[in-house]
């Protein structure tokens, strides 16, 4: 097997290389000045199972444009199958018609994907665990969640004195499943509203908080307002202590500035997108899925 890696995320692509104990496949991605790219795999495929690795994270657009070409060149270029570690899928929040007239942004992406010869996904804590039934092909559809509920014990915060919160309704399936690996510590799920339109942010009051211990569990972390607002609303119902696990963080605008000024005392995310040098704040760790990937390619 080859492994190759978009531009997206080099880190974790070589993490996952290097468990394999295979160096990282050699491809040429030129930019012209106009912003088109031109692809090209350095390497000899023929016959050969590829794996390519590319995080679908801001700017979306332009780096499913990149995948789309590597996957055609590696097609083009004889290799037997073709998986596709897509950690962060963009456009998953586009998974269906929300109001008349929208377009299905998923589902184009999927059906581009299918087109171009991908035989096997790999991605991470889809937003809605209904995706993978758009697919015509196979998808392996991994969780952070144990990470998280190995963090959570080695940190000793399975103690008795934690709550687990979802911050919105979407995310109660997610907390039950980290509950039950936690022997099956108490959660609540906040009742939030989002405004189509201006993308405003409210959330519904919740009884008093009992423990003194709030972790606030989301699958992705964008512009950070949805646990500024939950942590908030924790601190003023009685959590002295709150923490954040989120599986990608896509970390739009000023969420580092946002989540290092709020309420919450640390940030766990995962390598599921490369966080950027500048958007590093002291509340930050990241853990890695690169072994859950390695272990299933
Ligand atoms: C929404 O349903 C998701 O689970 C996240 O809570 C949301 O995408 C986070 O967005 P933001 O950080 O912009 O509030």
């Amino acid at each position: 097997m080859k492994i190759f890696s978009g531009s997206t995320n080099k880190p974790l692509a070589e993490k996952i290389a290097k468990l394999l104990k295979k160096p990282l496949g050699q491809i040429e991605i030129h930019l012209f000045p106009d912003g088109e790219k031109r692809v090209r795999v350095m390497e000899k495929v023929l016959g050969e199972d590829s794996t390519v690795v590319q995080s679908t994270s801001t700017n979306a657009d332009i780096n499913y444009m990149e995948l789309f070409f590597i996957l055609d060149a590696l097609k083009r270029s004889g290799s037997k199958s073709v998986t596709v570690v897509i950690p962060y899928l963009g456009y998953q929040r586009q998974d269906h018609v929300f109001r008349q007239g929208e377009a299905v942004s998923m589902g184009v992406i999927i059906k581009i994907l299918e087109v171009v010869g991908v035989d096997k996904l790999i991605t991470f804590d889809l937003h809605s665990s209904r995706i993978p039934e758009l697919f015509s092909i196979p998808i392996l559809h991994l969780s952070a969640l144990p990470i998280f509920a190995k963090t959570i014990k080695e940190k000793h915060w399975d103690d008795g004195k934690t709550l687990i919160v979802s911050p919105d309704m979407g995310g109660v399936r997610r907390v039950k499943i980290l509950c039950r690996l936690l022997k099956n510590m108490p959660y609540m799920a906040i009742e939030k509203n989002r405004d189509l339109k201006s993308g405003k942010i409210s959330m519904e009051e919740i009884k008093t908080v009992t423990k003194n211990r709030a972790i606030i569990v989301d699958d992705m972390i964008s512009t950070g307002a949805t646990i500024v607002k939950a942590a908030d609303l924790l601190r003023r119902k009685g959590a002295r202590e709150i923490f954040v696990f989120a599986t990608h963080a896509v970390f739009a605008g000023r969420a580092e500035k946002l989540l290092q000024e709020s309420l919450v005392k640390q940030v766990f995310v995962t390598d599921t997108i490369d966080v950027p040098k500048d958007k590093y704040f002291t509340k930050l760790y990241v853990l890695s899925v690169a072994e859950m990937i390695a272990e299933n390619l």
